[in-house]
């Protein structure tokens, strides 16, 4: 696939539903009583995975199209199965949380990239609250022997909202309240939509605390874009000259919009308009305008708040006027890819300076486009979105290896990009 360059980006448009609350709806739709209808699914292959997850283990679910119905068989009656994962590492380990309390035995596999990521780190502390789960040296396959839980107070080691949300699951079905203990806030979706479904949710400052209920009830989910999504197409926006671009009902959860906040320090020119709540999450809708940015730092603290979009901020960083930097986010190297990895030589691979440190990385940014080259996205949805956005900017275009990798989220991404470049 090669993206050529831009000579600006032009339309209103909106992008698909959002990742992370799309799995979440599935998962707890399934141990829900009676039917919840779930509007705006962001379909992926990812979320593919989880519906195919859900209907293995015994809840049917209608899929027409932009809506699905699932019918939940209540918190304790998933029954016994294999399920593929595939590349979707919110599933693999979200799903163990929920399936540590079951009756029955159940074992998970993933593709090559899901299958190199770490699992002790949902498994130790389901193991402590009394699961019994074996892993493979540390990661998929996986089994769990579903049984009786009980509560604990768990300190996460890794700001992870992964790990927090397996142990807040987990915590249904466990004697007792359950505690979480976060090192800097993550995504708080899991903790939005288990209060929608009935259950006593106390969020503190540094933690969350969950009640077992009796059950869950959903009824309906209204999944609104995917921030994630909607980040490639803000960056370009930003990079490309003479760009003006609307984006329309998109979640502006705060626990997601770090690149927002980073932008603005940069000299971004991004309006939020119709900013409104929908469910349990904020909406709004984005409008950004091309910019000339300033270097700048992100540290541990802020890291949860972009996780997904550090690679895209790395190339925000590359036409911005000095040095930036990224430290605290080692978490990058156990993505889907090595991110830090990748990313540098990505930057590199179009001409632009680029360093990975241990936690992070830094970039020497010059307002000006790069030349262009080939990326190698790696089989990393992520990696190929910061190839093609790179190519818009560049002044030779960019091939990007494994481009087709972008439908793990966003199958119709590259046809995007078409109707709005000029
Ligand atoms: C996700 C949490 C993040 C993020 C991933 C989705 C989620 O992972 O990178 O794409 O839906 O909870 P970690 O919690 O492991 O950082």
């Amino acid at each position: 696939m090669k993206v050529d360059p831009s000579a600006g980006l032009d339309g209103h448009f909106a992008v698909p539903g959002d990742k992370s609350i799309s799995h979440r709806s599935l998962l707890l739709g399934a141990v829900s009583e009676g039917e919840t209808v779930v509007h705006g699914f962001g379909r992926s292959e990812d979320t593919l995975s989880t519906l195919e997850a859900v209907r293995a283990l015994g809840a049917e679910v209608d899929d027409d199209g932009d809506e699905l119905t699932v019918h939940g068989v209540g918190l304790r009656g998933l029954r016994s199965a294999e399920i593929d994962c595939g590349n979707a590492g919110t599933l693999a380990r979200l799903i163990v949380g929920l399936l540590a309390f079951q009756d029955g035995a159940f074992t998970l596999t993933g593709d090559a990239s899901l299958s190199s990521r770490p699992m002790e780190r949902v498994a130790g502390p389901l193991r402590q609250m009394g699961a019994r789960i074996e892993t493979t040296g540390g990661r998929l396959p996986l089994t769990v022997h579903g049984g009786a839980l009980a509560a604990i107070d768990y300190e996460l080691p890794v700001a992870s909202a992964q790990v927090k949300s397996a142990i807040l699951l987990a915590g249904l079905g466990a004697q007792g309240r359950t505690t979480v203990i976060e090192p800097a806030p993550t995504r708080d979706h899991t903790e939005l939509m288990l209060r929608q479904a009935g259950v006593r949710v106390t969020v503190r400052p540094q933690s969350v605390s969950i009640d077992p209920p009796e059950r869950l009830r959903l009824d309906v989910v209204d999944v609104p874009g995917d921030f994630s999504s909607a980040a490639p197409f803000i960056v370009a926006a930003t990079i490309v000259p003479e760009s003006r671009i609307t984006i329309h009902d998109v979640n502006l959860n705060p626990r997601r919009t770090g690149l927002l906040d980073v932008l603005e320090r940069m000299g971004g020119r991004v309006g939020v308009v119709g900013r409104r709540k929908l469910g349990q999450e904020q909406v709004g809708d984005l409008e950004v305008r091309s910019a000339e940015l300033t270097a700048t730092s992100i540290g541990a603290a802020e890291v949860p708040l972009l996780i997904d979009e550090l690679p895209l901020f790395a190339l925000l960083a590359a036409h911005a006027r000095g040095e930036s930097s990224v430290t605290g986010a080692a978490e990058l190297r156990h993505k889907e890819t090595d991110r830090i990895e990748a990313l540098v030589d990505a930057l590199r691979a179009i001409g632009v300076r680029a360093q990975g440190r241990p936690d992070g990385f830094t970039v020497t940014g010059v307002p000006a486009r790069p030349r262009g080259g080939r990326v190698e996205a790696r089989g990393d949805h992520r990696i190929a979105m910061l190839g093609a956005v790179a190519g818009l900017a560049s002044r030779e275009g960019v091939e990007i290896e494994e481009a087709e990798s972008v439908a793990v989220s966003f199958p119709g991404f590259y046809d995007l990009v078409g109707t709005l470049t000029k």
